[in-house]
């Protein structure tokens, strides 16, 4: 695969931008990368007969996803936990792409009934799929648990992509160049993994920025994990820079006040997630933690580094796993 930034320049602009932060996950990240390496759409390839599940396309990066690959003549199946919103996210992608073929189950990932119904439709309805975006995300303010007992930004972000990859592994196998893909955050920076930090004791111990960040941590782990053991299958972790949806609205109010002008849309917040799903040869470059179609370092300070690994990860997840 041709790097997307091969120029000394664009390379030196790519590199400056990373080390400020800042200049990396704004809209000036994104301009600046694009347009220095004449970035061609993120996806230009015909996926007429793929699948992909894309999860949290009812509104935000999700959609724009759906939007990208759906224009590319992909069939995309998602989920909402509103059927009033899986029914207008339908209606919108459906106007922008007439002849796309999407549908939307509802349900909520973080109920272990509602997930297993999404993947056994998707069973039921696919021979293969060839490709997973787990998009879905939330900011909780508040200490809030599912009825597993998990904290839900984990049960969410990593618990339910967890248990999706389990369900559909067989199928994501018998796809071509099999690609699953998760939406993790700058936000890890913040954070090494600890396992025993994703069950948090009480509430007065509840930091939402750092369970949040915790969890981002945990998807890029959860993304090794599953590299370790499903080689036929591309698995990535990416960050879609600071995005101006309704999570930021929602969970970060006053960042989002400070930034927005800067801030991306989501359409360019989508840019990479779609482009890794589409991407030709996505096994030559694999297992890694992509921002605006580079691979980056996961860590940036030594606080983060030495956490729990993959192996441990993964004994908690199937720990929190129903048996099938
Ligand atoms: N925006 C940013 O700056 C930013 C930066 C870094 C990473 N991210 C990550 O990007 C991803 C997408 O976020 P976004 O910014 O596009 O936020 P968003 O606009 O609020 O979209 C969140 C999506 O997640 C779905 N969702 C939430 N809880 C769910 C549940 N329990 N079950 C099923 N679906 C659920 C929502 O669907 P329903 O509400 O319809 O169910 C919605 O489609 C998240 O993983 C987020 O952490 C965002």
């Amino acid at each position: 695969m041709t790097p997307p930034t091969a120029t000394p320049l664009a390379r030196a602009a790519d590199l400056a931008l990373e080390a400020s932060i800042v200049g990396s996950y704004t809209n000036i990240g994104f301009r600046a990368r694009s347009e220095l390496a004449h970035w061609p759409p993120p996806v230009d390839t015909d996926l007429r007969g793929h699948t992909f599940l894309v999860t949290g396309a009812s509104r935000g990066i999700g959609h724009e996803t759906a939007a990208m690959l759906l224009a590319a003549g992909a069939a995309v199946r998602s989920v909402s936990q509103s059927a009033e919103r899986a029914d207008e996210a339908t209606r919108r992608l459906q106007a922008r792409h007439p002849d796309g073929d999407v549908a939307f189950a509802v349900a909520n990932l973080t109920v272990a009934d509602d997930l297993a119904r999404v993947a056994a439709e998707l069973q039921r309805e696919l021979t293969h799929l060839d490709g997973i975006a787990h998009c879905a995300g939330a900011f909780y303010s508040d200490l809030t648990r599912t009825a597993d007992g998990i904290e839900a930004g984990v049960a969410l972000g990593v618990v339910a992509p967890h248990r999706l990859n389990r369900l559909l592994a067989d199928h994501l196998a018998t796809a071509p160049e099999p690609r699953v893909a998760i939406v993790a955050s700058s936000g890890a920076y913040m954070h090494r993994l600890s396992i025993d930090a994703l069950d948090p004791v009480d509430d007065s111990r509840y930091r939402p920025l750092a369970a949040y960040a915790l969890t981002k941590r945990a998807q890029i782990v959860l993304t090794h994990a599953w590299a370790l053991r499903r080689r036929a299958i591309a698995f990535d972790a990416m960050a879609p820079g600071w995005s101006d949806t309704e999570l930021l609205r929602q969970g970060l109010p006053r960042f989002r006040q400070l930034l927005r002008p800067a801030l991306r849309s989501a359409f360019q917040g989508a840019d990479t997630l779609a482009w890794l799903l589409a991407r030709p040869e996505p096994r030559r470059t694999t297992d890694r933690f992509w921002h605006d179609r580079r691979p980056r370092l996961e860590h940036r300070f030594p606080w983060t580094l030495g956490g729990d690994g993959p192996d441990e990860l993964w004994a908690w997840c199937e720990q929190h796993t129903p048996a099938g």
